[in-house]
């Protein structure tokens, strides 16, 4: 998705704006560009392409000014091209604005615009709100962008510079779409998610929907633009942020895929700290729940999108297993428009790395309509997903830079478990034994997923083998079911292998059909209840000399005799198993992408943080 970047403050804006660009890229992007100001020197370049092309083209002689914007494109209206690349410039050329999210009606603004003499040189939606500004403006950027957005439906997240007013930034957010001010001695920065900023500060404020900022540097003022309010006192909602820099850096590893595949202990045990007591009851002071409000939940509804989604799978089994209460799960983008049935004392809860997905979003919000109790699972403390939220788990995986999600994912499937041991102290249920099993088992997990991250060499072989193939299989039963589909998931879209994940017991009503002798199928058997069941799929696929790869247990012997390759997961709580065959699956997609020598963080047509429908 396209990010955003601003500075004013005494330096040279230019190598901060390129700076934060970089971090920005990770969302995914197609084109940039940047604009900066200095005593009437206005100077703008864009590129199609990465920024290091953008950073070719920029004349370093004239490019000089300490207020500047930037931004890199993930293109929704018009192709990725120089023209439809931002900074987009109103007719006198004076104004020059940055947009992530889509303006609905355009097209009616863009004929009104036309009608009354604005020059249009762009296919975007962007270019209408330039124009607007630029209609409205009477020597107050802040009133023009106010009284623009007055007149524009959708969702946005704008940075405006104005020529003639070149001591400030005006940002302004409108629904979903995050835009994050960075509050620094003397400057002020903006940027579209929080790593872009460390490097400066760690004092952030999270603009509200609705919100313009004004920003100078020495102040912020927030207004809003729905209603003429008095300037907002907003450093009360000022967050200090404790990732240190580094965190968005490579830190030695090839890609940020692998690095976060590494920070998955790290992951585990910081989401379990102070909330796994040693008895196995929990503590989660921002869940908000009371336990009568626990003991009367009739049915709980999981949403969320791409591999979140599988995280709301596993919690189907668990929950309907454990507490049995009946539990549905929905993808965002279907949830809020097949008019879900919700009744009271029921929950939606969502899942979301980023906690900025649109569709996600979406679905809290129909939830909160209907009147369920909203709760949620997210990595990013302020996220809109978080506010959106009556309580929330926060999972404490640290910023996750490359588009494919790991860390986040096993940060979720913690979030899921940790739900569960926190139900189930309220709810009478028949698996006590079980359950403390399992919670006796999780201080562990993060040293076991330590021990499969340690020799990767048989699945680096097998990834390898896999990258000659053009198609590929995943296939599980029971709790491995969501893990296939995210190791599908994760194949594709960094390897771009064909690759669908299926529960094994349905390949027969169809798919089996596309089965030939040497395509790979990676068939989990982590789960003992089915075990047996698992196996008698795999001789399905077995009699169609397609290959097997097992992803069993350690010291599972059925497998040995049966597969034609083995990759082995340590042993744990079956329950557990998911954390690490995920891990195992990460690993399957990072070495093949790596032998095909594809773009591992950022793989094509794809965005980190999806902020549209
Ligand atoms: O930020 P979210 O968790 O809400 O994102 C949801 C999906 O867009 C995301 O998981 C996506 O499927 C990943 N690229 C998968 O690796």
């Amino acid at each position: 998705m396209c990010g955003i970047v601003g500075y004013v403050g005494d330096e040279e804006a230019l190598p901060i704006l390129l700076q934060k660009l970089n971090l920005l890229t990770y969302r995914g992007y197609d084109s940039a560009g940047i604009a900066v100001s200095h005593n009437g020197n206005f100077y703008v370049e864009k590129a199609q392409g990465k920024v290091g092309q953008l950073e070719q083209l920029i004349d370093y002689s004239i490019a000089s000014g300490v207020v500047g914007l930037g931004h890199t494109r993930w293109a929704t209206h018009g192709e990725p091209s120089r023209l439809n690349a931002h900074p987009h410039l109103d007719c006198s050329g004076r104004i020059a604005l940055v947009h992530n999210g889509i303006v609905e009606n355009f097209l009616s603004l863009r004929t009104q615009l036309e009608a009354e003499g604005h020059t249009f040189r762009s296919e975007t939606d962007t270019e209408v709100l330039v124009h607007l500004v630029e209609k409205y403006y009477d020597g107050n950027v802040t009133k023009a962008v106010q009284l623009a957005l007055q007149q524009v439906e959708g969702a946005l997240a704008i940075v405006v510079l104005h020529k003639d007013e070149e001591d400030r930034l005006v940002a302004a957010k409108m629904d979903t779409p995050p835009l994050i001010i960075g509050l620094g001695r003397g400057e002020n920065h903006v940027a579209s998610d929080i790593p872009a900023l460390l490097h400066y500060t760690n004092k952030v404020y999270v603009m509200e929907d609705g919100e313009v900022a004004t920003i100078t540097k020495n102040d912020v003022l927030i207004t809003n633009f729905r209603e003429a309010v008095q300037p907002r006192i907003y450093e009360r909602r000022v967050m200090v942020i404790d990732w240190p820099p580094e965190v968005a850096q490579k830190g030695g590893y090839p890609h940020y895929m692998l690095k976060e595949i590494h920070e998955q202990p790290d992951t585990i045990e910081d989401t379990l700290r102070g909330r796994l007591l040693e008895d196995g009851h929990t503590d989660i002071p921002d869940l908000h729940v009371l336990p009568e409000e626990i003991r009367a939940v009739q049915r709980m509804t999981f949403v969320a999108c791409g591999t979140a989604y599988h995280a709301c799978l596993v919690a189907k089994h668990l929950f309907e297993t454990v507490l049995r209460i009946p539990v549905q799960v929905d993808v965002g983008s279907e949830f809020r428009y097949r008019q879900p049935i919700i009744g009271p004392d029921e929950w939606v809860v969502a899942i979301s790395q980023s906690g900025e997905t649109a569709d996600t979003i979406a679905s809290m919000r129909e939830g909160r309509e209907q009147h369920a109790k909203v709760l949620a699972i997210t990595n990013v403390v302020g996220s809109s997903v978080a506010r959106l939220a009556d309580g929330v788990i926060f999972t404490r995986a640290g910023p996750e830079i490359a588009v494919a999600s790991t860390k986040a994912f096993v940060g979720q499937l913690i979030g899921v478990y940790l739900l569960l041991l926190h139900m189930a102290q309220f709810r009478p249920h028949a698996h006590a034994d079980e359950l403390q099993a399992m919670a006796g088992e999780l201080p562990r997990l993060a040293g076991l997923v330590q021990r499969l991250l340690e020799d990767q060499a048989g699945v680096q072989d097998i990834a390898g083998r896999i990258a000659q193939q053009p198609a590929c299989f995943f296939i599980g039963r029971n709790l491995d079911e969501p893990i296939a589909l995210e190791g599908s998931l994760k194949l594709k879209e960094i390897s771009y292998i064909q690759s669908q994940g299926y529960a094994a017991g349905e390949l027969k009503h169809g798919t089996l059909a596309l089965l030939e002798e040497g395509i790979p199928v990676i068939c989990l058997a982590t789960q003992p209840n089915v075990y047996d069941k698992m196996l008698s799929n795999v001789q399905e696929v077995m009699a169609r000399r397609a290959w097997t790869i097992g992803l069993v247990p350690e010291g599972d012997t059925g497998s040995q005799h049966l597969m034609d390759d083995v990759l082995t997961v340590p042993r744990t709580h079956p329950w557990l198993s998911p954390v690490l065959a995920a891990v195992q699956v990460q690993l399957l997609a990072y070495h093949c992408a790596n032998a095909l020598e594809r773009d591992i963080d950022q793989p094509r047509n794809l965005a980190k943080s999806v902020t549209v429908e």
